[in-house]
């Protein structure tokens, strides 16, 4: 049988369906290493002409048809070695709290979810469905045993859409996770370092705290890659698409007349990193510990000159979220590697999660 398996090692999809983009990564194990085997990259425009509709309603609706479709055509071109998908929700769809309680046995850990739950979460309980991850234990001030517990709760609507979109496209969802806990599974793994990470997708902006190897902590943000397009289109007056397209040839490195572009987007980083210094501050003067690095992720990190932008900002050290470097890759990917990096860290930590 283990001789067999060898051949047989199955491999896993992670998707990341975003706002503006689908994101598969195929994941394998062979040798004693993962091994990305295949991905796809699929971005769309649609989300450019509702950017309006989407900034005044405060939930954007994840529109069905157009994302079975898109996945369809995705995996039609990937032709992946594999069904089984692992699928994230997005910051904005779900509810995270981490939260300190008496150490208790995972029986009793279970019984006081729902009450815990009832307390933090803004919908009616039979709505959702609640998740729980112990992430780290601590002795308080009196000497007494606390544990740390992330609460993850996901409206039940969201998950019955997946469960749709994912059946329509002809994969088999075996699992959905919180995208904070497929970032940190990707891009940390049990470093203890103190670090926030900082995923800038299209519409909204999930900034994570992993202290110990563990995500501890999950905030969100609506100002993202969308935010700036839009300060780009409305203060140059022209449409969203020729914005994007400056944006991310020119991003916050024009000098003399180009200058321009770059100070229409400063104020919007700023409320990112104002939001950022905020979930710092609170993580540090909590658990007296002091962040210390920096990754940032997502199709936003890609701006040019936004790693210097930030590391003037905060004072961290700042860097590229690399999914890649303990995962084995095909030779051919090396020169576009480092830019697939924070496309692909979301994806990548899926697929990780089908093989463990
Ligand atoms: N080279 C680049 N320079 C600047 N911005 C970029 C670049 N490439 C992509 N982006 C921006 O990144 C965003 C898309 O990132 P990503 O794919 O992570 O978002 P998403 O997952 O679809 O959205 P969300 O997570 O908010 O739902 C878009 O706003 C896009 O303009
Ligand atoms: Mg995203």
């Amino acid at each position: 049988m283990s001789f067999l398996s060898k051949f047989f090692t199955s491999s896993y999809l992670g998707v990341d369906i975003g706002t503006s983009s689908i994101k598969v990564a195929e994941v394998t194990y062979a040798a004693n290493r993962f091994k990305l085997k295949n991905y796809g990259i699929l971005e769309s425009y649609g989300h450019l002409e509702r950017m309006n509709d989407a900034l005044q309603t405060s939930s954007l609706k994840l529109y069905e048809s157009e994302t079975v479709e898109l996945l369809r055509a995705l995996l039609n071109k990937m032709k992946p070695g594999s069904r089984k998908a692992i699928a994230s929700i997005p910051a904005f769809a779900s509810f995270v709290t981490l939260l300190d309680l008496p150490v208790m046995s995972n029986e009793e850990t279970l019984q006081a979810m729902p009450f815990q739950a009832r307390q933090f979460i803004p919908l009616p309980i039979s709505e959702v469905a609640v998740d729980w991850v112990k992430v780290g234990e601590f002795e308080d001030e009196g000497g007494g045993k606390k544990q740390q517990v992330l609460l993850i709760a996901v409206p039940q609507e969201r998950i019955q859409k997946y469960q749709k979109i994912f059946s329509s496209a002809g994969l088999d969802l075996i699992y959905l996770e919180i995208e904070g806990l497929a970032l940190t599974r990707s891009l940390i793994g049990s470093d203890p370092t103190p670090t926030i990470i900082l995923d800038i997708g299209s519409r909204s902006t999930n900034i994570l705290i992993s202290d110990q190897g563990a995500l501890r902590m999950n905030a969100q943000t609506d100002f993202a890659g969308g935010t700036l397009t839009q300060a780009i289109s409305n203060g140059l007056n022209i449409d969203v698409r020729r914005a994007e397209k400056l944006k991310k040839q020119r991003g916050l490195q024009g000098v003399g007349g180009e200058q321009e572009l770059s100070t229409l987007m400063y104020s919007y980083l700023d409320a990112i990193l104002g939001e950022v210094g905020r979930v710092r501050e609170k993580y540090e003067t909590s658990y007296n510990i002091k962040i210390e690095r920096m990754i940032l992720s997502g199709g936003t990190a890609l701006l040019p000159g936004i790693n210097d932008y930030i590391k003037k900002q905060t004072s961290l050290p700042v860097v590229r979220a690399n999914p890649f470097a303990k995962i084995e890759y095909a030779p051919n990917l090396e020169p576009i590697i480092n830019d697939l990096g924070p496309m692909l860290a979301v994806a990548t930590g899926l697929g990780i999660r089908g093989l463990l």
